[in-house]
């Protein structure tokens, strides 16, 4: 698939079809995320993909009741991924933890394969991090940065809105409006 298709098209997908996930297509997207790049190709995260249904309700439960991915990760998407990152095995210079990037860039190629796979996705960052630890028996040393629902979207939303180019893009210097 073109990759620049993939990111106009990508969207966070909250409506779900119960049907399964093909292993191939799990192991792709992972495949996927493994190639990201990373501080010192350190590779801080560690991915784990939760299919039991009890779990997937357990890990729903560490959202709060008003975020709209509730229903997908404990109901109707077949499969959430959790990622985890191991913050001692990134950078941490001027005060930036490259952990969380290096997490998210990983989670960002898994959530474009996935959406070359047919399948949806979307980063799920407002959930108890105690919780979501516990349930997934993360040792302390790793932070839960992420999770996501995986599956067969049932409803693909429209395009947000995003801020106009000039809004955040700058030519030479800050504030120097850019035309092409
Ligand atoms: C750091 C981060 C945290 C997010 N947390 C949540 C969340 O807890 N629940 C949710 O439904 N969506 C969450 N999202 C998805 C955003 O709402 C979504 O990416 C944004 O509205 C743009 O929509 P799009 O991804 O379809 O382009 C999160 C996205 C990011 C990058």
């Amino acid at each position: 698939m073109d990759i620049i298709k993939a990111l106009q098209e990508r969207r966070s997908v909250r409506k779900y079809k119960t049907d399964p996930v093909p292993e191939e297509k799990i192991k792709s997207v992972l495949e996927a995320a493994q190639m990201a790049p990373s501080w010192k190709n350190k590779q801080c995260w560690s991915f784990i993909v939760v299919r039991d249904p009890g779990r997937k309700e357990n890990l729903a439960d560490s959202l709060p009741v008003s975020n709209p991915a509730r229903e997908a990760i404990g109901q109707t998407a077949p499969v959430v991924i959790v990622l985890c990152a191991d913050t001692r095995a990134s950078g941490d210079k001027d005060g930036k933890d490259y952990y969380m990037l290096d997490a998210g860039l990983a989670m960002q190629q898994l959530m474009l394969a996935a959406y070359a796979e047919g399948l949806g996705t979307c980063w799920v960052g407002l959930f108890d991090e105690g919780k979501a630890s516990e349930v997934c028996s993360v040792p302390s040393e790793y932070r839960v940065v992420a999770m996501t629902p995986l599956g067969v979207p049932e409803k693909v939303p429209a395009p947000r809105p995003r801020k106009e180019m000039t809004e955040f893009v700058y030519a030479e210097e800050w504030d120097q409006p850019i035309s092409f």
